[in-house]
């Protein structure tokens, strides 16, 4: 059927295709410059300093929000007297990967942020909206430099944070208790569902939900 297109669209058409391959290697030629010139977000990966600390991921509220618990508690004691919220955010490329996988790819960062509650304020009369920052935290995957895969941070308003060490208590109620890699997305709304479908939540969170004594199944 070649023969019934005019030569000169056949010519056209090579030409058209030629300047898409030419558009194609200048993008990936000058993807990595502009990232380097810091033109582009380098895909917001973590970044540590030479005695170990993590860098504060700064643009972590561009990122995507997955919820806000207020005044949650692991324990059954009494309520301290002041109420807190806490932000949860991940970078947008894990984001992704999630909602395709169901899991969290490497480099994935999680942050967490406290923030404490305010009541009676400007023309708020009842409920309560978010005030200052009382803490941030953060859980991140990097295989290559975390025997266990993950590992937490905490910031107090540095630029860098330190590490919790492996025997710290994060590490085992999320390995415990995290519905996916250790993670908490039992408790992000956007997410669960995902992981339903995707079918990775852990055995262990799938059995936790189907005793009688859960108070609660999500
Ligand atoms: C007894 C259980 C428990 C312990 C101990 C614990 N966490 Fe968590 N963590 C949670 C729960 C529950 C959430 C979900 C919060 C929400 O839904 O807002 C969470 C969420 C997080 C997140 C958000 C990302 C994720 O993994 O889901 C970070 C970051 C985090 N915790 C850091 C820490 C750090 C740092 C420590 C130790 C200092 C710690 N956690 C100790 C239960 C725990």
């Amino acid at each position: 059927m070649a023969g019934l297109v005019p030569a000169r669209v056949r010519t056209h058409t090579a030409i058209m295709l030629t300047t898409a391959k030419v558009v194609l290697v200048l993008t990936a030629l000058l993807v990595p410059v502009a990232e380097f010139l810091g033109v582009m977000d380098p895909g917001d990966e973590p970044q540590y300093t030479s005695d170990g600390q993590m860098k504060f991921p700064e643009h972590y509220r561009e990122w995507v929000y997955l919820t806000s618990g207020f005044d949650m508690s692991y324990s059954e004691e009494a309520a301290p007297d002041h109420h807190m919220f806490d932000n949860v955010f991940v970078n947008p490329d894990s984001y992704k990967v999630f909602v395709a996988t169901g899991h969290w790819p490497d480099k994935t960062i999680m942050v967490l942020e406290a923030r404490g509650a305010r009541g009676r304020a400007s023309i708020n009369q009842r409920g309560n909206f978010q005030g200052d920052i009382m803490g941030v935290s953060v859980h991140v995957r990097d295989d290559a430099r975390f025997p266990g895969k993950w590992a937490f941070f905490s910031f107090d308003g540095g630029k860098t944070g330190k590490m919790f060490p492996t025997t710290a208590s994060c590490y085992s109620c999320h390995q415990e208790h995290g519905a996916v890699d250790t993670t908490f997305v039992q408790f992000y709304p956007t997410l669960l569902p995902i992981a339903r479908i995707k079918n990775t939540l852990t055995e262990k969170y799938l059995k936790e939900i189907a005793m009688p004594e859960a108070k609660q199944p999500l």
